[in-house]
């Protein structure tokens, strides 16, 4: 990818707490965003991807390797770097003594902007985030949606290039994650790049333009969502429910030999059946299956979720 596309390039970078025995948080990820895209970074508990923001943010050293953002060495040269950088860190770190407004107001005064633009600037981004409401309001009032926003509008007040967004709707309800979703997806039209990670599946499905896959300090894969559910064959799951569980091992002999079907295993009331979407394959599974007491039949589409289980070998909250 040439130096212009790329607004986040990271090479290399490792990180090792010292801990006995170390951890080897971040085990070599090299990674490239481009300009105007929203990334994500999907991965379980521990898989990396705090440790991975924090370097990439200047809020922690890396052992090795290097982050650049915007043209930007963010290890040599921090203070610079985070002009290009806004965060929005996995907790809340709203200012609970300052009001909604001053919240933001404070962010623009240490990023330099004399007291009249300030105030603009924070008027024109609680207009945006649709807090005007609650500009004299504390954070300890707000619902966690509206806290959430605030902490987004703050962290762009200093118009930074790139925003990171560690777990931004961990803990928000339905209603408030879309509202998120339509957030970011206003930054992304206002030419900010988006880095963030996530758990939940539909969010990175939704939407990330593109995504990795990182687990112990890996990167697994990296694709877009479609791309990535292609990459697992086009594969479609059936679950069989049979009336008893007896004839299973007889059934899944005969559907091994059916086309189209590329893998079966027993579940907890029947048998799941992974096979290729192609026309005519759930007929030859329904008529291999004849006489073995089918009592329920579903398909599933290929999601993120069985990407993620492929590639990791477990779900992605344990
Ligand atoms: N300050 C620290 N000292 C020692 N080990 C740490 C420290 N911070 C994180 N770790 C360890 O580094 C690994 C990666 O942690 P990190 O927080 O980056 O993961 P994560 O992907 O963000 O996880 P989560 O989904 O829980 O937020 C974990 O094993 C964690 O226990
Ligand atoms: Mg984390």
């Amino acid at each position: 990818m040439s130096v212009l596309e790329a607004i986040v390039e990271v090479r290399g970078l490792r990180k090792v707490y010292a801990a006995k025995p170390p951890v080897v948080a971040v085990d070599g990820i090299d990674l490239s965003v481009k300009d105007g895209e929203i990334y994500g970074l999907l991965g379980p508990n521990g898989a990396g991807k705090t440790t991975t923001i924090s370097i990439a943010t200047t809020r922690a050293v890396a052992t090795s390797g290097s982050v650049c953002i915007a043209g930007v060495d963010v290890l040599k040269h921090a203070a610079l770097a985070r002009r290009s950088i806004g965060v929005v860190p996995q907790y809340n770190t709203l200012d609970r003594s300052c009001t909604v407004e001053e919240n933001i107001q404070f962010h623009c005064l240490y990023f330099g902007m004399s007291r009249a633009e300030a105030r603009t600037r924070t008027a024109q981004l609680l207009d945006q985030f649709r807090l005007t409401d609650k500009a004299k309001a504390y954070p300890a009032s707000l619902s966690g949606g509206l806290a959430q926003r605030l902490q987004i509008a703050r962290a762009i007040a200093h118009r930074p290039r790139v925003l990171f967004l560690d777990e931004p709707s961990a803990g928000l309800d339905p209603q408030s994650r879309i509202a998120m979703w339509e957030a970011v997806r206003g930054l992304r039209d206002e030419g900010i790049t988006v880095v963030l990670t996530t758990h939940y599946m539909e969010e990175a499905d939704e939407l990330c333009d593109r995504l990795s896959i990182i687990d112990h300090g890996k990167i697994l894969i990296e694709d877009t969502p479609a791309a990535l559910k292609a990459r697992i064959g086009g594969e479609k799951m059936v679950d069989l429910k049979l009336a008893s569980t007896a004839t299973a091992r007889d059934l899944i002999a005969k559907l091994q030999s059916v086309a189209g079907v590329t893998g079966v295993e027993t579940t907890a009331d029947g048998v799941r059946v992974l096979v290729k979407a192609e026309d005519g394959i759930i007929e030859r599974v329904v008529t291999a299956s004849a006489g073995f007491g089918v009592r329920d039949l579903a398909t599933t589409e290929p999601t993120l979720e069985t990407v993620f289980i492929k590639m990791t070998g477990r779900e992605l909250r344990e």
